[in-house]
């Protein structure tokens, strides 16, 4: 949540700045702002200019000159104080000498705010992140060079922090720290910047320095010097990320989501290359850093992931105990990390995360290591914090997610816990017969992926009918809940119609009650061997007056137990929710569109949740 950006160098800041958080406003659209310095204009050695609401809006708001070529920039994700401009970033000291970007909660906020208040500063905003800007004033003004007094003034905050601090009096750099929100520098020929992510900068280098918890930078045209609280110089070097500008562009569609939603065949497919093992029917993955004896040790799976991520791990855990036999639960991190969890040797943690920054995935990664237990991640975004700070892992590679409702990075957690189970199952009991059965399923998957899309229109129109409904549910049994759940994520969140999901088995047990002409459900109708007992629960709603859209295979009898029928092809059982889910984003998305909503940026959320 909230993107910074930063820039040095030879250019113009301001259109590097504002491009920059364009990209990164998937992490948040309530505010943007920036500030430039120009050390050239003695009545103004630096401007401000903030708006509320989208990048667009503060575009609209710069001068037609804002000259300067250092500066800072915010995207905004509220925490602290209402969406507005007076609470927008960045913000500034009590003597307008130094500026702020912030990323992340200042904890102990209020008391630092108090003592100033004290000390006759006058706060301008409710933000968390003002003090830190009057912090480093008075550090500065007792005398500090600027990257002391931004490592002095850190020293009085609790938090979590990425930060992006500009000082009018040293106007050819900036100092940024970071402490738990994702920061790192890109190095430039004679220019650098500073971003939350490589998508801010990517169009001006591919160098990156991914910074770690700790770390202090100090960042000049010609390069930067990074350090921590205790060492005046450390050592960090470049690498070379893999993104290039077209995968962030919408590339002829109308939205991300539905691009993001399109690539999957493709994505899917690259993700399986190289990672089926024809010769012993399993997977191959050596990221995981564990050999198959080390596997074997394991006797339980715990899966950890917030939000969507979490529904996949529900999926995930039916596949391990499906193909590797071997208990499996998932419980969300933001769950699991509060409650002094029992972390047990013999098991194995997985987390599971597209953007590898969800601040609560990461502390349930932290927790399980300080209590020794292994934890391997399933993550999206490389060169991430999770993916960092996990013992071993695999890379989703399903590119950039740039809609805040995901949907590939979904599909590509599912696959991956599709491998992960094989491989599991592979030095347990599944047979080499079952193991290459399972591989033929997923090879079978980038081309069935193509044929549920291929439905679009169909689904369009029942999505357009669904949108009209206030409420409606989602229902499915066994591995056909966590599609459901799955499904009404992403229809609540991007249409702002009310969506629950319930397991089919639990409806008589409560919710039939709510059921009526008005509240359409969408079954996930598998053919299973569950699935007379499904016909079942559909004929029940039928009976009450609800319609009922079923998401089935090819030849399922439904009768009268469905209004409407969405078809995907069979593939094997374990592996059928991967496909059931896909039309549950085609609902969802054209719901949305249907309904006139902003489908990539939904109200109140934000891709990347960096804070607690
Ligand atoms: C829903 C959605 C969220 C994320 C959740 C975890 O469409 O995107 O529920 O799944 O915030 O995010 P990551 O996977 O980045 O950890």
């Amino acid at each position: 949540m909230c993107g910074i950006v930063g820039y040095v160098g030879p250019q113009q800041a301001a259109p590097v700045l504002v491009e920059g958080l364009t990209r990164l406003e998937y992490r948040g659209y309530d505010s943007a702002g920036i500030a430039v310095l120009n050390p050239r204009s003695s009545a103004h050695p630096s401007r401000v200019v903030r708006a509320k609401g989208r990048v667009r809006d503060l575009e609209a708001a710069l001068p037609a000159r804002l000259a300067g070529t250092v500066g800072i920039g915010h995207t905004r994700w509220a925490t602290h104080g209402e969406p507005s401009e007076r609470n927008a970033h960045p913000h500034t000291s009590f003597d307008g000498r130094v500026h702020v970007v912030h990323n992340g909660i200042i904890d102990n906020f209020h008391a630092l705010r108090s003592r100033l208040a004290a000390d006759g500063v006058e706060l301008t905003s409710d933000t968390d992140t003002e003090v830190v800007a009057h912090l480093v004033a008075r550090e500065l003004a007792a005398g500090l060079g600027f990257e002391d007094a931004v490592r002095a003034a850190v020293t009085s905050i609790d938090g979590t922090y990425a930060l992006a601090v500009a000082d009018v009096q040293n106007p050819d750099r900036v100092v940024v720290a970071r402490n738990g929100s994702p920061l790192l520098l890109g190095v430039g020929d004679g220019e650098m910047f500073v971003a939350s992510d490589a998508a801010a900068i990517v169009r001006h280098t591919s160098q990156v320095v991914l910074l770690d918890d700790g770390d202090f930078a100090s960042v000049t045209a010609d390069g930067f010097r990074t350090f921590t609280a205790d060492e005046e110089h450390t050592a960090r070097s470049a690498v070379t990320i893999d993104l290039t500008v077209e995968e962030l562009e919408l590339g002829g569609h109308a939205h991300f989501m539905h691009k993001e939603i399109h690539e999957q065949p493709e994505s899917v497919e690259r993700m399986l290359s190289g990672r089926l093992d024809d010769r012993f029917g399993t997977a191959k993955l050596d990221g995981l850093n564990l050999d198959p004896r080390e596997l074997r040790r394991f006797s339980r799976v715990k899966i950890l992931g917030c939000g969507s991520a979490y529904y996949v791990g529900q999926l995930g855990a039916s596949m391990i105990e499906d193909l590797a036999r071997v208990p499996a639960d998932a419980e969300p991190a933001s769950e699991f990390r509060y409650r002094n969890p029992i972390i047990e040797p013999s098991t194995l943690y997985v987390v599971v995360s597209q953007s590898g920054e969800t601040a609560d995935t990461l502390f349930a990664v932290r927790e399980v290591q300080r209590k020794g237990g292994t934890v391997v991640g399933l993550v999206n975004a490389v060169g991430s914090s999770i993916a960092r700070e996990v013992d071993g892992g695999i890379y989703l590679h399903a590119g950039p997610e740039v809609a805040v409702a995901s949907t590939k990075a979904l599909t590509h957690m599912s696959v991956g816990f599709a491998l992960l189970a094989l491989a599991l199952g592979r030095v347990r009991d599944l047979s080499f017969a079952d193991g290459k059965r399972i591989i033929a399923g997923l090879r079978a998957i980038p081309e069935q992926i193509a044929q549920v899309l291929a439905g679009e229109e169909d689904l369009a129109s029942a999505a357009k009918e669904l949108a009209e409904a206030p409420s409606l549910f989602f229902i499915g049994r066994v591995r056909g809940y966590p599609v459901a759940r799955e499904g009404a994520q992403k229809f609540k969140e991007i249409t702002y119609r009310h969506a629950e999901a319930y397991p089919t088995s639990e409806l008589k047990h409560g919710p039939l009650a709510l059921i009526s002409p008005e509240l359409p459900t969408v079954a996930i109708m598998p053919a299973d061997d569950l699935l007379e007992r499904n016909i079942t629960a559909a004929q029940e709603i039928r009976a009450r007056g609800g319609a009922v859209v079923a998401i089935t295979h090819p030849g399922v009898e439904l009768g009268d137990a469905a209004t409407r029928r969405i078809e995907v092809p069979r593939n094997e059982v374990e592996l059928d929710p991967i496909l059931l889910t896909i039309p549950t984003q085609l609902l969802g998305y054209h719901a949305a569109v249907a309904l006139g909503e902003d489908v990539d940026r939904p109200r109140n959320l934000a891709k990347s949740v960096t804070v607690e």
